[in-house]
Parts: C-alpha cells; sequence; structure tokens
C-alpha cells in the first residue's frame, strides 16, 4: 500500500548563487549609470553584448546551438562538432549521455569564445508538421525535461550558459512572430511549461529564451504572468532571459514583462529607448536594474566579470568530439522493425542505394546549422566497413525536387569589394550561402564600405546534362556560369519575412549544359542594398540542382544493383525545403520517388533495410514490404560511421521513439496554421500518444518503441514507496541494453487526464543469460494536475496501474498501488 506522502514534493529553491556571486553583482550594477545600464540589455551586434571595461565587464557572446556552437560567423572558417539531432539525442532516452554532448559543448563554446549557448530547444512535438520538430526533442514533457536537463547541467558544468528555448510554446512555425496560440491553463502547465519547469529545478538554468509568438493574448517576450510570476516568482529562476532574434517589440512592454536582453543589435527597443523611458517616468529604474543584475549574475557564472568567480573554476575533462557524435549517433537510432535482416550476415554483399546515402543530411536547417570540418555519409561509412568487392551503389531516387544551396563540387569563396571596386576582402565561405551581419562581416570589412559581395570559384559537375543555377536573396544580383552572364536583374524583397533570405525557395536563373568532371568558373554578385531593408544582414545562397535524370531509369538501376546483392539498404530522406526551421511541413510524404524506389527494391531484395534520415515522423507506406527499418535522424557528422556500426553489428541500434510514428492521416493533432493570427490548442493535454490513446487509433510505431539485438523479459515489478525496481532479463543472444519504461494508468478516467503517462524510465545493460535491474523514481508530478479553478497542483489519489514495459504499448509486467 502506497501514500501520497509516499511521493514527496520538490523543493523551490529561491535563487541558486552563492551570495559571493550576488555580493559581486550588485558591486557592478552600483558602478553603472543609467547609460550604461540600458546599453547592457542591448545586443551591441547579432550575437554579444556590449564590453564596460571600467568594472572589468567582457562583452557576453551568444551563439547557436543545440547540436554544435557555430560562433559569431556564418562560416566554415571555425568548423565546428555537428552532433546528432535533438530528436536523435532523445531518441537515447539517456540523460547521462545528454550531459556528456552538453560537456563536449561546453568545451566547443569556450574555444570560440561563446559564454551563452542558445539551446536547449524543448518545445514540444504537438503535431508532426511543426517544421522544427527535428530541434525539440520530445511529444512527452516528462522525457523533454530529463533530457533537457541533462543536457543543460552537461553546459554548464563547463562553465557556459544555456537559455532554454523557446518560452513558451512555440511548438510550429506557421506565422510564428505573430501567432497567438491559445491554451488552456491546464495544458500550458502539464505539457508545454512542464519540461521548462522540470529543467529549472534539476538545472538550473543561466538563460531562458522567450519565443517569437502569443500566449492567450500577449506575445511572449511581454509575458509579465509567465515569466515574472510563474518562471521566476513560482519556479525560483534567476537566470538571464533573452528575447528571440528580433522578437523584443516593445520597450516599455518587454521590460515590465521580464525580458532582459533585447537581441540582435544594434538596433533594438533598448538601448536609448529603455534610458529615455526612465527618464521620461514611464518605467521605474529598479525595473531595469532588475534585469542589468541578471545580466550581472550571468556575468559572474561564465567568468565574464573580472574578479568575481566564476560558477565553474575546474573545467571537466576533454571530449573527443568525433568520438561522441559516433557513439551518440548509434546510440539514438531506432530500429522499428527487423525480420531477421539485421545485422548484416559477415561477408555477403550490400547494395546501398539512395541520394542521401551519398550526401548525407547530417543536420536539420535553420539556426541549428553549423559547418562541422567534415561529414561520414552512409556510403563512406560502409566503403570503410565493409570488405571491399562487397559494396554496390546506385542513386535511385533524388529527394531534392527543387534547387539546393550550392554544395557538392562547389569550391567558393567571396569577394568583398567597395564602390570603386577595390577588395576590402576575400575570404573562403562553407558552401553557397552567405549570412553575414555586424560580427559576421569578414576582417577589414564594414558595412560602410561595402558595396557588392561575390561569391565566386569552381563548380565540376559529377554529372553530364543541364545543371541549373539559381539564386536565393533580396536584391540586386548578377549571375554568370563560365563566363556568360545568365540574369542580372533585381529579386523583390517580401516585406513581411525578415528571414526571407534565409527560409524562402531559390529562384532558378540559368540552365547551363555541362559535362562531367570539367570544372566551370561561377560567379553570382549581389549589389548591397542602399535601401533600408536589413541593410545590415546579408542572406544570400547561390544554388544548384544536378540535371534530372529519367527516374525510371535511376530506379531500375537501384533495382538491379538490389537484386544482384544479399541485402539492400536504402536510405530515404527528407531535404532542407521539407524539414528547416522557418516553416511547417505540408504532409509527412517523403519527397520525390523514393516511395517508389523502396517499393521496387524490396520487390526483388527480400531483405531490404530501409534507413530514414530525417529529423522527424515521415509517411512510411511501404513498411511492410520492407525486411528492416532504422530510424536515423539526422545523424550529425559522424552518422555514416554509426551506420556502419549497427548495420554490421558491432554495436546494437540504442534508440528508442521520442514521438510517435504515424501517418497524417491518423495523426491526432495536425493544425499548425492560426486562423485569424490565432490558433487554439484545443486538443488540450492530448498530444502524441495521449492523443493516440484517446482517439484509440494505432499508430505505426508507437512512443518509447525500438529493438536492439537481443531479446528481453520482464520478469518483476515492486514498488517501494515512490520506487519501482524492475528486474528484466537478457533472453537473447548478445549483450545488450534496455530502456526500462513505467507508465501509469489510473483506474478511474476521472478529471479528463490521459488512458497512460510516461512517469519514469531508466537503462540496464546485460550479458546473454543474465538478469538485471532498474530503479525507477517516480515524482509526486506524474500523479498531479493542474486545477484550473484553484490555480495549484492537485495531487489525485486513487488506485493506479504502474505498468513497464518496451514501449507505450508493448507494457509487460504490471503492479497496482493505491495512493
Ligand atoms: C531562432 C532561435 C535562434 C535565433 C538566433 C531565431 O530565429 O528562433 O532559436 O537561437 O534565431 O539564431
Amino acid at each position: 500500500m502506497n501514500t501520497a506522502n509516499d511521493f514527496p514534493r520538490g523543493e523551490v529553491a529561491v535563487t541558486h548563487a552563492p551570495s559571493a556571486t550576488e555580493a559581486a553583482v550588485e558591486t557592478a550594477l552600483a558602478r553603472l549609470d543609467l547609460d550604461t545600464k540600458a546599453r547592457l540589455l542591448a545586443g551591441q551586434d547579432r550575437w554579444s553584448l556590449p564590453p564596460v571595461p571600467e568594472i572589468g565587464l567582457r562583452s557576453l557572446v551568444m551563439s547557436d546551438g543545440p547540436i554544435g556552437v557555430r560562433g559569431v560567423r556564418w562560416s566554415a572558417d571555425s568548423p565546428s562538432i555537428a552532433l546528432p539531432s535533438p530528436t536523435a539525442l532523445a531518441a537515447t532516452w539517456d540523460p547521462g549521455l545528454a550531459h556528456r554532448a552538453g560537456v563536449l559543448l561546453a568545451q566547443e563554446a569556450r574555444r570560440k569564445g561563446v559564454h551563452v549557448l542558445l539551446a536547449p530547444t524543448v518545445n514540444l512535438h504537438r503535431s508532426p508538421l511543426g517544421g522544427r520538430h527535428f530541434e525539440c526533442y520530445s511529444e512527452d514533457p516528462y522525457l523533454t525535461g530529463a533530457i533537457g536537463s541533462g543536457y543543460v547541467n552537461g553546459v554548464q558544468s563547463g562553465g557556459v550558459g544555456t537559455t532554454v528555448k523557446h518560452f513558451v510554446a512555440n511548438d510550429a512555425e506557421t506565422d510564428r512572430f505573430t501567432v497567438d496560440n491559445l491554451i488552456s491553463a491546464r495544458a500550458l502547465r502539464e505539457l508545454y511549461l512542464a519540461p521548462f519547469e522540470a529543467i529549472v529545478e534539476n538545472a538550473h538554468p543561466w538563460g531562458i529564451m522567450t519565443a517569437y509568438n502569443s500566449v492567450n493574448g500577449t506575445t511572449m517576450s511581454e509575458h509579465h504572468y509567465l515569466v515574472n510570476e510563474v518562471l521566476r516568482g513560482e519556479w525560483g529562476f534567476d537566470g538571464f532571459n533573452v528575447s528571440d532574434w528580433t522578437a523584443a517589440r516593445s520597450t516599455v512592454d518587454a521590460i515590465n514583462g521580464g525580458l532582459d536582453v533585447a537581441m540582435p543589435g544594434p538596433r533594438t527597443v533598448y538601448g536609448e529607448a529603455l534610458s529615455q523611458a526612465v527618464r521620461d517616468g514611464t518605467i521605474a529604474e529598479a525595473t531595469v536594474d532588475e534585469a542589468v543584475r541578471n545580466v550581472l549574475r550571468l556575468a559572474v557564472r561564465v567568468g565574464a566579470l573580472e574578479g568575481a568567480e566564476p560558477a565553474v573554476t575546474e573545467l571537466p575533462e576533454t571530449v573527443d568530439g568525433v568520438e561522441l557524435a559516433r557513439e551518440i549517433a548509434r546510440r539514438s537510432f531506432v530500429l522499428v522493425k527487423n525480420d531477421d535482416t539485421l545485422p548484416v550476415k559477415p561477408g555477403g554483399t550490400v547494395a546501398l542505394i539512395g541520394a542521401a546515402a551519398r550526401d548525407a543530411r547530417v543536420l536539420g536547417g535553420g539556426s541549428a546549422t553549423v559547418f562541422p570540418d567534415r561529414t561520414v555519409a552512409p556510403l563512406d561509412g560502409l566503403t570503410e566497413a565493409l570488405p571491399e568487392g562487397t559494396l554496390s551503389y546506385a542513386v535511385g531516387a533524388d529527394p531534392n525536387t527543387e534547387l539546393t544551396t550550392a554544395d557538392k563540387g562547389f569550391t567558393l569563396r567571396a569577394v568583398c569589394r567597395d564602390a570603386a571596386g577595390t577588395v576590402l576582402a576575400t575570404t573562403g565561405i562553407p558552401n553557397g550561402q552567405i549570412h553575414w551581419s555586424f560580427a559576421d562581416l569578414p576582417d577589414g570589412v564594414s558595412f560602410d564600405t561595402l558595396h557588392t559581395v561575390e561569391l565566386t570559384g569552381t563548380f565540376t559537375p559529377r554529372n553530364t546534362g543541364p545543371h541549373t543555377f539559381g539564386i536565393k536573396g533580396k536584391g540586386a544580383f548578377s549571375l554568370s556560369v563560365d563566363g556568360y552572364t545568365h540574369y542580372d536583374g533585381v529579386q523583390a524583397p517580401d516585406e513581411d519575412d525578415p528571414f526571407e533570405g534565409f527560409f524562402a525557395a531559390p529562384a532558378p536563373r540559368a540552365q547551363v549544359e555541362l559535362t562531367a568532371q570539367e570544372p566551370v568558373e561561377v560567379s553570382l554578385t549581389h549589389l548591397i542594398a542602399l535601401g533600408d531593408y536589413l541593410r545590415e544582414d546579408i542572406t544570400i545562397s547561390l544554388a544548384h540542382q544536378e540535371p534530372q535524370r529519367d527516374p525510371d531509369a535511376l530506379i531500375a538501376e537501384a533495382v538491379a544493383a538490389a537484386r544482384a546483392a544479399d541485402t539492400a539498404v536504402v536510405v530515404v530522406a527528407t531535404t532542407d525545403r521539407v524539414e528547416s526551421e522557418g516553416f511547417d511541413r505540408a504532409d509527412l510524404r517523403l519527397p520525390g520517388r523514393q516511395d517508389d524506389l523502396v517499393r521496387a527494391v524490396a520487390a526483388v531484395n527480400p531483405h531490404t533495410v530501409v534507413v530514414v534520415n530525417s529529423g522527424s515522423p515521415v509517411d512510411l507506406p511501404w513498411r511492410d514490404e520492407v525486411a528492416a527499418v532504422l530510424l536515423s535522424w539526422f545523424p550529425g557528422q559522424e552518422g555514416g560511421a554509426a551506420l556502419a556500426d549497427v548495420l554490421t553489428g558491432t554495436h546494437e541500434p540504442g534508440g528508442r521513439l521520442p514521438t510517435t510514428w504515424g501517418s497524417l492521416a491518423d495523426a491526432p493533432v495536425t493544425q499548425v496554421a492560426p486562423e485569424n493570427g490565432e490558433l487554439p490548442y484545443s486538443e488540450g493535454v492530448f498530444i502524441g500518444y495521449r492523443a493516440w490513446g484517446k482517439a484509440a487509433r494505432v499508430p505505426s510505431y508507437p512512443f518509447g518503441h525500438g529493438l536492439g539485438y537481443t531479446d528481453w523479459t520482464y520478469k518483476s515489478v515492486e514498488m517501494y514507496r515512490n520506487v519501482a525496481k524492475v528486474r528484466v532479463h537478457n533472453s537473447g543472444s548478445r549483450p545488450g541494453r534496455e530502456v526500462v519504461q513505467v507508465y501509469l494508468s489510473p483506474a478511474e478516467r476521472e478529471n479528463d487526464r490521459p488512458v497512460r503517462w510516461l512517469a519514469g524510465f531508466a537503462a540496464v545493460e546485460a550479458g546473454p543469460g543474465e538478469t538485471a535491474e532498474a530503479v525507477i523514481e517516480i515524482p509526486r508530478r506524474a500523479f498531479e494536475v493542474w486545477d484550473e479553478t484553484a490555480g495549484s497542483w492537485t495531487f489525485i489519489k486513487g488506485s493506479y496501474n504502474i505498468q513497464v514495459g518496451r514501449s507505450v504499448a508493448d507494457r509487460r509486467i504490471n503492479v497496482a498501488i493505491d495512493v
């Protein structure tokens, strides 16, 4: 018999900073005049706050996040380790591994002079259509909070700050700057706020980023109730609050709404406007002081205030980023189906198929982009791992149905010139994209002198045929290929979206017949706009598309390769025109003819393995026709090496689904587009598996599901106060790791609660024939609901089943408790 008292409540700490920190903050604050204080709350450029040398305060530098640390330049001059996508990290169900990822990221940040990582992203997978789904962890708030806490603790143990983002409910991208998400207090508390609350409690983040969107009528950069009352008041958050980029819109409402820092600069609603508002009497100086305290506390913590002791004085041991990227990738891969085909039999032949097998999509698009110095594609990884002569390759189908940023085969540099045509600087760039603002401009270049940027270099085609070249961005451009000017004109600016040049589709501007392996000169010149739109933010791209071969012939080639091999491995993928920040998906279909390709290959090879290279769910209409399906997410720079590890069986795939995979037709929550500016979260607390359960629909693969290479028998579960002890037996023939999941299911379905929900999990490892014990603490919160009338949590007493198993659908053992 358990009682409610067996599930103790955690204590809310008011501040986590030692008193020496607070003393240093007060001393520094007392030495600042109003103008300096106001200036300190506004970006001096895209990524940093101004230094205040008089008080020994260095410039605080921020950078995205979450899978690596890009640094202040959008360039590959200083490459970054690229870890797997956040969905992948969550699929490991391993807060310890997330912690190690954080330690690596702190190491990367310090290497690049970055004090604050703009991560983690802990919005929820409300709908599979959400464009940044790949950048968030899960549909479940508990799993999201656990992974996020590990990550934040890891980063901060390396002396680097985090900004848990986007507070709150930035769960989709459509009209993200203006959408008003209408969410009940209960859904907010039980779902969307829950990961933030857990991370504040368990990891004490030094920062938070408020979202672009509104919640219940108020934009999040001005949300006094959620920021000042809930986040700071109820939860005791004592870090700094930074706006999402360009989201601070009003001086008075933002500062009164608890926004400390407006980014990016230099033109923001803070700075001069803020000091003026204090002088006018519309803002109390004490309010500004509170915000400055939060920034100074951050500065102390990260060691940017001279004379004050930082939060971390002893750094963790150095991490091998390449090794860690590979380990996380293989631990994240989710084997959702395996009809005795994986691992591939030693010595057998493998036909590797798919455009993404050669040009892997290792990361998701948008602000999460980093530039690694190498990427290992599946073709590279398998070539390395398999005996010579046993691997063949065929493209099969190209998911890129439109132009993409010029990359493979291009060697490009950017030449910056002044109005007289004098070269100011020349700099290498990672691919066909330039994304520069103040801090990113090459040395020796300023917006006062810069007149044109020329993206120039060579392109060596892989294939003979008509190559298409295009341009993304606004303003005047001239494009030439092989010495001939194909376009000289102006692409119209779109006034509405400041990120148009980043997320819009490229316009095709030239088609040129080229010969494989014969390099040609390419040049794209952009005249820096003299108008006033985003003059200080240059975002342009040279785009390219390979000659389009007859899709049926490509599939036929792949089929021939598959027929001749023992195993066919088809890598299917989304593209950055399908999954990215900046827009939502219209459907979950794989682009191009990839579904046809899989079906055709499966028809000739009974050992067809499909590797799904996408950050979030896609429809798998052929899943019953293939032998195995392995989800590889966006696997980071070492993805191909990790794939070889699990396909050959040197390691088992370790992932479990952090989100339900089902077809769009069956998905219970799909609306992401607001109507009249409003997006009602009318499903309440029923998202993800909670919603699938309520609708009594069966998804393709349930939350928590994932196979390894051994078998497990669940032997017993016993409850000791709030701890479940679960014994599992490795009944297969290989060592393995099992993620033991505990779901709580109320006997009575009163209070409009889901059928069951995740209440805890733990992983165990055991050799064949061994038994292991998982010890899982069940938090009090698992039994609580948010009482909207009382405005507080209520512990719901009664009978519950503690259901333990391998996924929300595969529950193996059970114990009933009364609380
Ligand atoms: C994104 C943030 C990101 C910021 C800076 C915004 O558009 O929403 O997640 O940190 O840009 O790149």
